[in-house]
């Protein structure tokens, strides 16, 4: 009976900083306390990546299955941001009395997108307008995030609207309407 002893050739390899080349840059702690508003543009910066990886498929032409694959995950992420700003995020901002006009703007442009999303969602990627579709989507939320992240955001700052309140309810209805839709892996990719 051999007492199990560890191999002393197993050292644990010197910690040294890697001199990576363009590695992200040092990761900002995000445990000083979520804030709804920083959740939310953590989703505006991941949606961005993907409509940027839509368009180099698109430039390649890559096949048809890759490309909807690809546009049914935005469609699937822009749809659960969409609710969750409609169903938490929008009410407590307007409860706060910040601009009444940039929020309603900012729900009109949110059904305009889920009219792009919906045809979208409907079309074959072979269609002639499917890939212009998926482009001027991501061109239009482009515009309503600068307008998010420009005003709404810092006028709710200002507003003083409980922010960090809001970014448990905001994480826990997003998974769930992430797992409804089967987009649990989604969810892993947005959550980190
Ligand atoms: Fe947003
Ligand atoms: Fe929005």
């Amino acid at each position: 009976m051999a007492t199990a002893k560890k191999s002393p050739a197993k050292k644990a390899p010197a910690k040294k900083a890697p001199a990576r080349k363009s590695a992200a840059p040092a990761k900002k702690s995000t445990r000083a306390r979520a804030d709804a508003t920083t959740l939310l543009a953590k989703d505006h910066k991941d949606v961005k990546a993907l409509f940027k990886r839509y368009e180099k498929l698109s430039k390649a032409e890559a096949d048809g299955s890759e490309r909807q694959e690809l546009a049914e995950q935005i469609c699937r992420m822009l749809t659960v941001h969409a609710q969750i700003e409609e169903e938490i995020f929008y009410p407590a901002v307007r409860e706060a009395e910040v601009d009444e006009d940039l929020l309603d703007e900012a729900e009109v442009e949110h059904a305009s997108a889920k009219d792009l999303i919906a045809q979208i969602q409907s079309m074959s990627p072979e269609d002639d307008l499917y890939d212009a579709k998926v482009t001027v989507l991501g061109e239009y939320i482009n515009h309503h995030v600068e307008e998010e992240e420009g005003q709404m955001f810092p006028k709710a700052r200002r507003a003083k609207v409980d922010l960090e309140g809001l970014a448990g309810r905001l994480t826990e209805r997003k998974q769930a309407l992430m797992s409804e839709s089967g987009a649990t892996e989604d969810v892993a990719d947005m959550t980190s």
